[in-house]
């Protein structure tokens, strides 16, 4: 099941319709809400993360939902580019991920918004295995 939150009235109403059109309405659980509020409260475990809203909350968003990130899960956000002098949250959001242990992120510029890609690797090391 995918959970998608939107605040905005009418762009939720388009994203169902959209959704209905698709066949894909049973799938997704599409609320019109604030997500600074739901995000903190859905329960998870979650595999995927798509964070393409407010940015200066993305670091408010990481926070909430990496406990409830699987492990091998993976967070992803949109517009992180900060080569058209996005500010905004954007560079502590991403100074947040290099702090954070056992988060592999790479940036991926194929488009020229940027989207950050982190994964959350096992929280402890392997033992070596000679
Ligand atoms: C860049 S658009 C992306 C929309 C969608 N991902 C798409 O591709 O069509 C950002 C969306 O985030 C929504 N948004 C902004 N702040 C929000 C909040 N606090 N809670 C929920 N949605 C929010 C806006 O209304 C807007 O529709």
């Amino acid at each position: 099941m995918v959970t998608t939150i939107e605040i905005d009235e009418g762009r939720h109403k388009q994203a169902v319709a959209n959704l209905k059109e698709a066949g894909l309405r049973h799938y997704v659980d599409a609320r019109l809400t604030d997500a600074h509020e739901l995000v903190r409260q859905l329960k998870g475990p979650f595999d995927f993360v798509f964070s393409d809203a407010d940015k200066e909350w993305y670091k408010n968003y990481f926070v909430d939902v990496y406990p409830k990130l699987k492990i091998g899960g993976c967070f992803t956000a949109h517009n992180v580019s900060m080569r058209r002098g996005r500010g905004g949250g954007i560079r502590e959001f991403l100074d947040h991920l290099e702090s954070v242990p056992h988060l592999e992120t790479t940036i991926n510029t194929d488009s020229r918004s940027g989207i950050s890609i982190s994964y959350k690797g096992p929280l402890e090391k392997k033992p070596d295995t000679k």
